[in-house]
């Protein structure tokens, strides 16, 4: 499959090979007097000391550029700018057009790629950390699952530690049946908080608390059947909100925190004959290299504590071990927030101390900045609680519901209430997606759901109306009738951004920069845009009619493949 930019790429970099005697960056991008500009030769200038015109000049001579190009020019102090030859559009558009994924290739070396994200806490609300890490997760998985890899999808569930022994006293106060059905309906707030409340109001609970952790550590039956019935009821709750949110997570997703119980010991054990562990206060700890607090003092990373409990960095050490070692992992994402970075890290060095993490191995930390409220502070609801996520979820729909029967009175109820799902939930995660997602963002109904501006309505509304060209028009897509003319400026723009799909596409599965998915995305619906209005589709005729068909269904599939890439559903009409 031809990619353009990287055949233009390729041709020049042999040129500026030849005329700089070693391999230069060509440097091309998509330019704003042609299609595209190159930089390439005005850096190569100035290392050589020569006039940039002249070396471009010479450049041009080394290049054949011909058969892709109608015009190559020398502009301003010495950009090359590049007019691809219309047939050449044409005939590239054809071979993407009748491919059914858009020019993209299936990843050459296909690779079992583990995503841990979501990771919420049993009988804890989620919060909107772990709203984040779903969204941008699931992403994640949708565009490397596209790409051709294994994507194995980790729930690291917090399910383990000593806030148990309180939650399973407090539960056997409430009475099973009773704390059941707080959890399930998702009152996990309320439930911790009491049992919290009980612990540092009474000292009887508190003894009791402590006298269940170690019991429960210990693999006492009847206290792992009270446990068991926390970490279910959390689990059906967390699946509801999977559910409403419409992401990949199952059920079998839940690798938690307590499913590495088996592999801690064999993982101190094995850090300890490695000579990697220290004591330090009691506790038995790595200090992996470069690690201080804020005296200059190594910090340690804590595996088994004095009290001879593993906690949440041992957990972890299992789990990069085991993801490595028994899943054959060869590159692991972890969707976390950015205060975790610190933690994971550590985890990540000490796993490449312990020779479990080597070339070509890789593993990245997708951090995530936090969501403000509308005011630019931490986002609470209005009477300063924390935020129930549903609530929050809800809240879009409803407002989303508002936003289509403005746009459109008469779809049916059914429609209607499918259609505002699609689109408040689609807002959240597009919103959430659209950013750099190492910054904070707002959190903001009214912008999200704005038809204006680059939300997933403008997207998906932008979508239904081309799909509503061919069911007015009563017309097929002309798949695999050959290559489509383009010969108005705005047909021009929209080729060359469906061209760049597959580039794009590459550049964000490895970077995992989804926020550049989505504004190609919103470039492309803009671009599609003054194509419409430039012109005519169904007015037209013959060639004319077929190749701007061609364009519509084009971008049409492309826009559909971008939103399923980041979660969000098209609805067929708004
Ligand atoms: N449960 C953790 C939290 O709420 C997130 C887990 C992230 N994954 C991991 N492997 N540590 O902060």
């Amino acid at each position: 499959m031809v990619n353009l930019e990287v055949l233009l790429t390729e041709r020049l970099a042999s040129a500026f090979e030849q005329v700089a005697g070693l391999p230069v960056d060509p440097s091309i991008r998509r330019g704003r007097h042609a299609d595209f500009q190159c930089d390439g030769a005005l850096t190569l200038a100035r290392r050589l000391g020569r006039a940039p015109r002249e070396v471009a000049a010479e450049i041009l001579d080394h290049v054949r550029l011909d058969d892709l190009c109608s015009a190559v020019q020398i502009s301003g102090p010495g950009f090359i700018n590049l007019t691809v030859a219309k047939e050449q559009l044409g005939a590239l558009l054809a071979e993407i057009a009748d491919d059914e994924r858009l020019g993209v290739p299936l990843a050459d070396r296909p690779e079992t790629i583990v995503v841990d994200y979501s990771g919420p806490n049993t009988a804890k609300e989620m919060h909107v950390g772990h709203l984040r890490s779903t969204i941008i997760g699931d992403a994640a998985v949708r565009v490397l699952e596209w790409q051709g890899h294994t994507v194995v999808r980790e729930n690291h569930l917090g399910d383990w530690g000593t806030s148990f022994g309180m939650l399973i006293e407090h539960l056997l106060d409430v009475g099973e049946t009773e704390a059941a059905h707080e959890l399930s309906i998702g009152d996990l707030n309320g439930f911790y908080q009491a049992a919290r409340r009980a612990f540092d109001a009474d000292d009887a609970f508190k003894d009791r608390s402590r006298k269940r952790v170690v019991a429960l550590q210990a693999g006492d039956p009847a206290t792992l059947r009270l446990w068991h019935i926390l970490v279910t009821e959390s689990k059906k709750y967390f699946m509801a909100v999977y559910a409403r949110l419409d992401v990949r997570l199952t059920e079998e997703d839940f690798f938690a925190e307590s499913f590495y119980n088996d592999e801690l010991q064999p993982v101190l054990d094995e850090l300890a004959a490695l000579g990697l562990l220290r004591e330090s206060a009691g506790a038995q700890c790595v200090f992996p290299e470069g690690f201080t607090n804020r005296d200059g003092d190594p910090l340690p990373l804590i595996v088994r504590k004095g009290d001879g409990g593993f906690g949440y960095a041992a957990t972890d050490l299992a789990t990069i071990r085991h993801r490595i070692r028994v899943l054959g992992a060869t590159r692991m994402l972890y969707v976390v927030g950015a205060p975790q970075s610190g933690h994971l890290e550590m985890i990540f060095t000490t796993a490449r101390d312990a020779s479990w993490l080597a070339e070509p191995t890789r593993v990245e930390h997708v951090g995530f900045g936090s969501i403000l409220g509308a005011d630019g502070r931490m986002l609470r609801t209005r009477a300063g609680a924390s935020l129930k996520l549903v609530d929050l979820l809800d809240e879009a729909v409803a407002k989303a519901a508002a936003v289509i029967v403005a746009k459109d009175p008469d779809l049916d109820e059914a429609t209607r209430a499918a259609v505002a799902r699609a689109v408040g939930i689609g807002a959240v995660k597009y919103a959430d997606l659209a950013t750099d997602r190492r910054n904070d963002y707002r959190f903001d109904y009214d912008r999200m759901l704005s038809l204006r501006g680059n939300t997933a309505p403008y997207l998906q509304y932008a979508l239904a109306r081309i799909r509503s060209i061919f069911r007015k028009g009563g017309v097929a897509a002309p798949r695999g009738t050959g290559a489509p003319v383009v010969a108005e400026p705005a047909e021009r723009t929209l080729a060359l951004q469906l061209l760049a799909f597959p580039g794009l596409f590459e550049e964000v599965a490895d970077s995992l920069e989804f926020h550049r998915l989505a504004h190609y995305l919103f470039e492309l619906a803009t671009a599609f845009t003054q194509f419409y209005d430039a012109c005519p589709v169904l007015r037209s005729a013959g060639e004319t009619l077929r190749s701007r068909l061609i364009l519509c269904d084009l971008t049409a599939r492309t826009l559909a493949r971008g939103l399923d890439l980041l979660g969000i559903e098209a609805p067929d009409r708004m």
